[in-house]
């Protein structure tokens, strides 16, 4: 791809400065008025007003030799009433499922809870059949299918999840789809191994032997280093994940899986706080890149994130579909310095949205963000969760280009449009994605 220039920007949003964002400085989106950004070899290579890009030495080099033929053509976007910003990073999604939970989705209209669902056959485990009926590539179809809808709405960098197969062998199917569906998406992909998302029937009677398979059979293979010719090397998943919550793991077994992680050069992640409190000083020691959920906090724990690198991650789209008047305390949070995140969720049994937009309006409306703190959390926030910030999550020289274009005027309008896109669309490192 040759270079592109975007111009005209109403507003373009640059989120540079530094990373991550904490309390006020959440309310800074470094706008430029009537904003441009040259890409070149994929990266950012200017970015400012445009009267100022278009004079910058490169760029009028670039456009008089692209006139005149001796320097390839400049595919230039006129930006005039949109606006720029950063691509979305979506921090947390589980992508890896065949079937929608509709029987879920109507009980729990009928009054029936989350936990109560689980308990009777629904829940989690209701998707594992799914999962391990399919093949890789039916698999990867479907993560695709997500991968798109996702950039469709904005997002440029997304982690994706296993954790609906539940046995070595459909863990393993499950990150190679995503794999697979990450080679032919635009996008970055972070792959996070989930083995520990719920304990499988097959171990109902002897959860501790399952946390154990995780530990000594799944996370090693995972975390072994592979090559592929076009890639180079990597590993099934950068991060494990595991869903510390009554009904899942206990803050012990969940120690012992971060613990094996850590050991195996893996980074970590941890759902928690969904339903219930656990302490999170308890994991400080595996110095998890972010913690997700937490609907149930106390002082302690916020003051621990407030200073702790780990980034809160904020997922009220699951509150939203699973219809709960609560909401976790974002104000208190973001008010204390904790670095917030934003993201969707994306799953079928509590988030079957690939829509950022829609998260930071119910980020706004029901945890009292203001857009601008919703956008910085789903931008440089979320690469921070991903341990991205570097090349992700801002509009700064040298960043890759990973841009998405918003047909408004303001960038609050982006959460105040709500149940419609207006996501026009989105550049990535690679290639334009239409
Ligand atoms: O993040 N909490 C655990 N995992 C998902 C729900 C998964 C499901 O219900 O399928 C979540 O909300
Ligand atoms: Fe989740």
């Amino acid at each position: 791809m040759g270079p592109t220039l975007l111009t005209h920007a109403s507003q373009l949003l640059t989120l540079r400065g530094p990373a991550p964002r904490r309390g006020t400085s959440m309310r800074d989106l470094g706008i430029v008025p009537d904003g441009a950004v040259l890409i070149q070899d994929g990266k950012i290579a200017a970015v400012g007003p445009t009267a100022e890009v278009t004079q910058v030495p490169q760029v009028r080099a670039l456009l008089s030799g692209a006139n005149l033929g001796t320097s390839p053509s400049v595919e230039e976007i006129d930006c005039t009433n949109r606006v720029v910003l950063p691509g979305f990073v979506d921090s947390h999604t589980h992508p890896v499922f065949a079937r929608p939970r509709l029987i879920d989705f109507e009980k729990r209209i009928a009054g029936a809870h989350y936990e109560e669902i689980a308990a009777a056959g629904g829940g989690i485990r209701s998707s594992l059949r799914g999962v391990r009926e399919s093949s890789v590539h039916q698999l990867a179809t479907a993560v695709m299918r997500a991968f798109h809808e996702m950039a469709a709405h904005g997002t440029t960098t997304v982690e994706a999840k296993s954790g609906y197969g539940l046995t070595y062998e459909h863990e393993i199917h499950s990150l190679e789809a995503i794999r697979l569906a990450a080679a032919q998406w635009d996008g970055t992909v972070v792959p996070t191994f989930l083995g520990a998302h719920v304990v499988p029937p097959e171990y109902r009677d002897n959860p501790d032997e399952y946390v154990q398979t995780v530990c000594d059979r799944m996370i090693p293979y995972v975390a072994e280093e592979r090559t592929d010719g076009a890639s180079g090397n990597y590993k099934l998943a950068r991060y494990v994940d595991v869903f510390c919550e009554r009904g899942a793991f206990s803050a012990e077994q969940s120690r012992r899986i971060l613990h094996a992680a850590v050991v195996h050069g893996l980074k970590t992640r941890i759902h928690v706080g969904q339903l219930t409190r656990t302490a999170l000083e308890l994991f400080a020691e595996f110095h998890p890149a972010s913690v997700d959920h937490l609907d149930h906090l106390n002082e302690a724990d916020i003051a621990w994130l407030a200073t702790a690198d780990t980034v809160a991650t904020l997922l009220p789209a699951a509150n939203y579909f699973l219809g709960l008047s609560a909401f976790p305390p974002a104000r208190r949070l973001i008010d204390s310095g904790a670095s917030v995140a934003l993201a969707t969720d994306y799953n079928p049994g509590t988030a079957p949205t690939a829509s950022m937009p829609f998260v930071l309006s119910v980020a706004c409306t029901h945890m009292k963000m203001s857009p601008a703190e919703a956008i910085a959390a789903a931008t440089i926030n979320g690469a921070c969760a991903l341990d991205v910030q570097h090349r992700k999550g801002s509009l700064e020289p040298g960043k890759d280009a990973d841009i998405a274009i918003f047909d408004a005027q303001d960038y609050r309008e982006i959460p105040y449009w709500f149940g419609v896109n207006r996501c026009l669309r989105t550049i990535t490192q690679r290639q334009m994605a239409g």
